[in-house]
């Protein structure tokens, strides 16, 4: 694949960040107040963009401002986080509660077990289940169990997979992972993930992988690719563990239900603690029942925040009083009709729209988006210029494209951020074509 690339791309590269920065005064004194104390005055990598990363003040419902007073549609949702949207009444009132009974009690409290039921009740693959402070921490808990269950070293992952900032493993893998020993797939490439496989079967722990590709740019597996990876574990006498952490809301039970496959483990975060933080790990009561503290061979699972009173009453409000299946349905209909109608108006450029249900991408080349590697030509420039330009009109999404839709983005919401994104593209025709 080629992309065309004029030297007018760069020039409008350099007014938009221009104009980013004229008008965001305030927000340019406190990135370099920032820097001070800071690395790159940044404590989450993938919230730092160039010029200077947007800083918000406050937000409510689909709504975020920021220091210097500019308002935007939030079509971010915290990268899934946010599927409640910022300012929810039943989460605030839950969380009120919670914090009048009082924090950091150093016992088990009222709102454990009641999270746990309801999502063992949710995903067929929770037997047992346990909390964490994050996706990151729900998936090193997984596959540590999985090493320890069958005293293998390696895990299987696809290439491009993102499960944490520890496991990540893109561009040759990060030197900061942890140091688990991997063997890469080819997402939707059975023959050669296959191949993988079986050549490691006996070293192989287990599996882990995605349903839908998330921060690799929304792409999803074929069923028939992950039946096959569900077999070949289980042939290879490895686990298979599902990462929901995004894609539990692509269904009522879970992406993994959706296609029809029951993990040994499943990993979960995101909007499941109400938009506080969360992770969560669980799956067959053989394995999780390993970590029952009365057992004299209990393995450890520690975290002084796992049970945290705020996230488990957040977490439980969500989904008594708000995530009913018919508001989880009409929110992936409106990402496909979004997704739909982006790849309309952005195909006749050469760009192109990819996800599931409320997760979306898109991208600087034609597609269809298959694989992490089909975006590998992608110009990053063609990115960055889209989401500035967006931010300038007052829609907010990832700067690598990637939107997801809270609960209290609507209709309106989605027509006029196909709108905007329509009038960009011809816009800036002369240097947005990618082919
Ligand atoms: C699929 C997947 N797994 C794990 C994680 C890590 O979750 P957390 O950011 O809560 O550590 C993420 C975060 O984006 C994710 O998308």
């Amino acid at each position: 694949m080629t992309i065309s690339l004029t030297p007018a791309l760069d020039e409008a590269l350099d007014q938009a960040r221009q104009r980013y920065v004229d008008r965001r005064p305030v927000g340019a004194r406190m990135h370099d107040e920032a820097c001070e104390v800071m690395p790159g005055g940044n404590t989450r990598t993938v919230l730092h963009h160039a010029p200077f990363p947007l800083r918000a003040a406050r937000g409510w419902a689909n709504r975020i401002v920021d220091v210097d007073g500019w308002e935007y549609v939030d079509m971010l949702g915290e990268y899934t986080a946010g599927l409640y949207g910022h300012s929810n009444d039943a989460i605030r009132d839950a969380v009120r509660r919670a914090l009048d009974d009082g924090l950091s009690l150093a016992a088990h409290n009222t709102y454990e077990a009641r999270l746990a039921r309801l999502l063992v009740d949710r995903f067929p693959a929770l037997e047992l289940v346990r909390f964490t402070n994050s996706g990151t921490e729900a998936n090193l808990m997984a596959v540590s169990l999985a090493r320890a269950a069958t005293g293998r070293p390696a895990i299987a992952v696809a290439v491009g997979g993102y499960h944490g900032g520890l496991l990540y493993f893109g561009g040759g893998g990060s030197p900061v992972n942890a140091p688990f020993e991997a063997v890469l797939l080819d997402y939707n490439d059975p023959e050669a993930s296959r191949a993988a496989l079986r050549a490691n079967a006996d070293r192989l722990a287990a599996v882990l992988i995605e349903p839908v590709m998330g921060s690799a740019g929304c792409i999803r597996a074929d069923p028939s690719y992950l039946t096959m990876l569900a077999d070949e574990a289980r042939a290879a006498g490895a686990l298979l563990i599902l990462d929901e952490v995004m894609t539990s809301r692509l269904g009522p039970h879970g992406a993994g239900a959706a296609y029809g496959v029951t993990p040994d483990l499943m990993t979960l975060g995101k909007y499941l603690g109400g938009g506080l933080t969360f992770g969560a790990f669980g799956g067959r009561r053989d394995l999780m029942g390993r970590f029952d503290p009365s057992r004299a061979d209990a393995l450890p699972h520690a975290g002084t925040f796992n049970n945290n009173v705020l996230t488990m009453a957040a977490g439980i409000a969500g989904l008594v009083e708000v995530l009913d299946d018919d508001a989880l349905a009409a929110l992936n209909a409106r990402g496909d009709r979004l997704r739909m109608a982006l790849q309309a108006v952005a195909s006749p450029y050469g760009w192109c729209a990819s996800g599931a249900g409320s997760m979306v991408g898109l991208h600087p080349v034609p597609g269809p988006v298959r694989s992490p590697r089909d975006l590998a030509g992608a110009d990053d420039r063609l990115r960055e210029l889209l989401f500035l330009d967006l931010l300038e009109r007052g829609w907010y999404m990832a700067r690598r494209g990637f939107i997801a839709l809270s609960l209290e983005v609507g209709d309106d919401d989605v027509d006029g951020f196909v709108a905007v994104v329509a009038d960009v593209l011809a816009e800036r025709a002369e240097v947005v074509r990618a082919n």
